[in-house]
């Protein structure tokens, strides 16, 4: 049988990359709107992790739907949590384009976005007009025009305004394209940001009087030291979640390829290994006492088995989207209920 998504791929391939990834999450729309249910029929059994009730373990990675305007049409899909973000406290425009780059031949993607979002108070609306009532992560990140040094200023601010309507809040100082963002993963500046940050989680939740989980989503580009560093520190401030990893700027295993030069964060099929190394790593420092969510390189239900068995109690997907397209959520899912 002709599966859609392979009759539309190659079209979409045609296309400027972001360009098809607009018409996509528009055509994913007017299938929502037009009442397509695009999820298979596959029950899963839910799950509990950070206090919340997954009806699926398998979620949307950040970065696809950066505004909230999609949150429907990405349910729709059969997600059983989707991650929204990032975003920052003002607008703003992300680097100049052509910013995302496809490598077929590795089923990889590279990425400059630099955090393109319309700011938080759009997302807020779009949020709030949305009829999802399913796990929702909302990811923030700082304004690329914010001194480093007032950093933590954004994240509070964006704690602060999206705390009411997230499930869970996850903290983005991983991504490679907002200059020395990273920079906030080294031991001493993460460790005056996350305090700040769970001193003002306990404050909204009595404001708010409910508890919302704090997650920090870190780069796979650390090494073992600096993972076994994070992992105290984590449990040290009793984080909530982490979730393992952001794109790579190694460009190791897609050397000699077509826009394998090009300047950004590399995801999909070969950041796999490392992601998967990242999280086995973690699991060993964190002993289960915190949630890992794993990301990185899912391009079959094998690729999402493996994230579980390497320690992770979710896994998320982005880049394997755009090579599997929405079959890869029901072959995830069921090769993950099979597994367990
Ligand atoms: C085009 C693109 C944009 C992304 N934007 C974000 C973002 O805004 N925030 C974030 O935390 N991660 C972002 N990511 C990273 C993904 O959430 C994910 O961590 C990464 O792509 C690895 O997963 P994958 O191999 O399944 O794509 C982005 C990835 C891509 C490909």
């Amino acid at each position: 049988m002709i599966k859609p998504f392979e009759v539309i791929r190659p079209i979409l391939f045609q296309l400027d990359p972001e360009r098809s990834h607009e018409w996509s999450l528009k055509m994913l729309n007017l299938c929502w709107r037009a009442g397509i249910r695009l999820s298979g029929s596959h029950t899963t059994r839910p799950r509990q992790v950070m206090g919340l009730e997954f009806c699926n373990p398998l979620g949307l990675a950040a970065g696809m739907d950066k505004n909230g305007d999609y949150i429907d049409a990405l349910a729709n899909l059969g997600f059983g949590f989707i991650e929204v973000g990032t975003v920052t406290p003002r607008p703003q425009p992300g680097n100049p384009r052509p910013r995302l780059f496809r490598l077929p031949a590795a089923q990889a993607i590279i990425n400059r976005m630099g955090f393109n979002n319309r700011g938080i108070d759009y997302l807020l609306e779009r949020v709030k007009q949305a009829n999802y009532k399913g796990i929702l992560g909302i990811n923030i990140g700082k304004n690329a025009d914010t001194p480093m040094a007032r950093a933590a200023e954004d994240y509070l601010l964006g704690l602060r305004k999206v705390y009411p309507l997230a499930s869970y809040v996850a903290i983005n100082i991983s991504s490679p394209n907002t200059k020395d963002l990273r920079q906030l993963q080294n031991a001493q500046e993460m460790c005056r940001l996350l305090q700040l940050l769970k001193a003002e989680q306990s404050h909204l939740q009595t404001i708010h009087r409910k508890y919302v989980p704090l997650v920090v989503k870190l780069a796979p580009d650390l090494d073992d030291d600096e993972i076994r560093n994070i992992a105290a520190l984590l449990l040290d401030l009793q984080i909530d979640g982490v979730i393992a990893t952001n794109t790579t700027v190694s460009r190791e295993d897609v050397a000699g390829l077509p826009c394998a030069g090009e300047v950004g964060g590399l995801s999909g099929r070969p950041l796999r290994r490392q992601a998967n190394r990242i999280i086995a790593q973690l699991a060993v420092e964190l002993g289960k006492k915190i949630p890992i969510i794993g990301v990185g390189g899912v391009v079959s239900g094998d690729d999402a088995v493996e994230k579980l068995r390497a320690g992770a109690s979710l896994v998320q997907i982005y880049s394997g989207l755009i090579y599997r397209g929405p079959g890869l959520i029901e072959e995830a899912k069921v090769a993950i209920e099979n597994a367990s």
